[in-house]
């Protein structure tokens, strides 16, 4: 293949010499885009990308990572001014309608959002079909799967107001059905959300208050959950948002589309991740017994890797993760919490960094690799990490599912493959097999 100019690339058949022009689509900042569109049609073949490392699957306007220099963008706004300086609802504005909404149109959607957090009582009921010791990300699958059962008036996907009504319904139930799913795996009973709190303040009322005293919102608890909501809003094309996508492109209503995306979020090489991070410090254990498990993450043979280190975008550090790793010390100190595990962590860390496997691969702290630190600061378990990944992400999720059925170019997603199975045979009958 060959550079014909800025606006195409030839791709030249070795053997009979044809060539195809294939044009090239710029975007409006980082890398074009070779468009292959046209490419079966014109030369019976097709292009071969497992995992979708060279692969853009759409147009977006919502997030852009530029992932040699360590930078995300939200609408243009960067990751770090914005959890410095924002309100989670305030970027979910943002995800959703592309400018930061004047104080007005944020009184209104802070409103719309707080009058949608209730859930149909019935629902209550599906808690009590899971086991006590249920994962609560199984409960989550279950229970948001089963809102469009509850939610006829927003399944059309073809109206717009209908799309608007259950992006608010997920964003605003969300933070219900995980605190729903904790407070039913420890036995105590559910909390109803209050109107008079923040997002972020009525969370963690959900969570954490008891019928049998008040509960008083620490604000350095809030300040350190609304910032790990704006770190997991939304993170271009990752593995659980394609999913919703994909999902959604054959029409499939918005509940069951974030389902799915819960379903791909649990996975330890994604969201998953940050329980997984937990879990990997606890098994080390001691700064001492680093070398080993360094080790054992660089040997091809051990199935071993470092979790919350290493990124598909990322070949520097993931921005959140530095933010997450100063909150430590911020939400730590606040909270004069010493943990052994945040100093654990940042040794791990500074020993990997001066290993030539993780340097040569360019492979740095993620996201995970502090969050959960904090998470178990707050007084979260390590089971509901992921379930307040997924409960940030839903926001991201549901503006990339909207702006995939607006989308004009958008189809279903239906990806080809480079079949090597057996070619047609003759069926033998029983009686003559060997
Ligand atoms: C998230 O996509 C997103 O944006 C996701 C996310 C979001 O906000 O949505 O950012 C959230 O999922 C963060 C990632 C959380 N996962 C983990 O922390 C799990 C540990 N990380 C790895 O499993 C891995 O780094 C991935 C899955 C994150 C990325 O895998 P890639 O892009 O497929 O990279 P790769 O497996 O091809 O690795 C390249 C090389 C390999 O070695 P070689 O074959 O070149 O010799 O780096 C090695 C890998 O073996 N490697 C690791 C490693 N990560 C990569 N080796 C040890 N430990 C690791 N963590």
């Amino acid at each position: 293949m060959s550079k014909s100019n800025a606006g195409s690339y030839t791709l030249t058949d070795n053997q009979t010499g044809q060539n195809f022009e294939l044009p090239v689509l710029h975007g409006s900042i980082g890398p074009s885009v070779i468009d292959v569109r046209r490419l079966y049609a014109e030369t019976d073949h097709f292009t071969y990308d497992p995992g979708y490392t060279s692969t853009g699957s759409c147009e977006s306007k919502l997030t852009y990572i530029d992932g040699d220099e360590g930078i995300l963008l939200h609408r243009g706004y960067r990751i770090e001014d914005l959890a410095e300086n924002s309100d989670f609802l305030e970027v979910a504005y943002l995800l959703l309608y592309g400018e930061l909404p004047t104080e007005a149109e944020q009184t209104k959607f802070d409103s719309d959002i707080t009058y949608h957090t209730m859930l149909h009582e019935q629902l209550i009921n599906f808690y009590r079909g899971f086991r006590r010791d249920a994962h609560p990300m199984a409960i989550m699958c279950g229970v948001v799967g089963a809102l469009s059962s509850f939610y006829h008036d927003s399944t059309d996907i073809t109206d717009p107001h209908a799309r608007m009504v259950a992006m608010y319904r997920m964003i605003a139930k969300m933070p219900t059905i995980a605190a729903m799913a904790y407070k039913y795996s420890i036995g105590q009973p559910f909390n109803y959300p209050q109107n008079n709190l923040s997002y972020a303040e009525n969370f963690l009322y959900m969570m954490f208050a008891v019928p049998a005293e008040d509960y008083e919102i620490n604000p350095v608890l809030a300040k350190a959950m609304n910032r790990i909501f704006i770190l997991h809003a939304d993170h271009e094309q990752n593995a659980s948002t394609s999913t919703v996508r994909l999902a959604g492109s054959s029409g499939a209503n918005p509940f069951a589309c974030i389902a799915a995306g819960i379903a791909s979020l649990w996975g330890p090489a994604h969201g998953g991740a940050n329980e997984a991070v937990l879990q990997m410090l606890n098994e080390i254990g001691h700064k001492d017994n680093i070398p080993e498990f360094v080790k054992k993450a660089k040997d091809k043979d051990d199935p071993f890797r470092l979790m919350g280190f290493g990124h598909r975008v990322y070949k520097n550090y993931d921005p959140r993760a530095k933010v997450l790793q100063a909150s430590c010390e911020e939400v730590l100190g606040d909270l004069g919490i010493n943990d052994p595990l945040l100093e654990l962590a940042v040794d791990l860390e500074k020993l990997a960094r001066e290993d030539e496997y993780f340097v040569e691969r360019n492979l740095y702290p993620n996201v995970d690799f502090y969050s959960g630190i904090i998470l178990k600061a707050m007084g979260f378990p390590t089971s509901m990490f992921t379930v307040l990944f997924a409960l940030a992400r839903t926001v991201g999720w549901v503006a990339q599912w909207n702006e995939m059925i607006e989308d004009p170019s958008q189809k279903i997603g239906r990806p080809r493959q480079l079949y090597t199975g057996p070619a047609e045979r003759p069926y033998v009958g029983l009686n003559k097999r060997g």
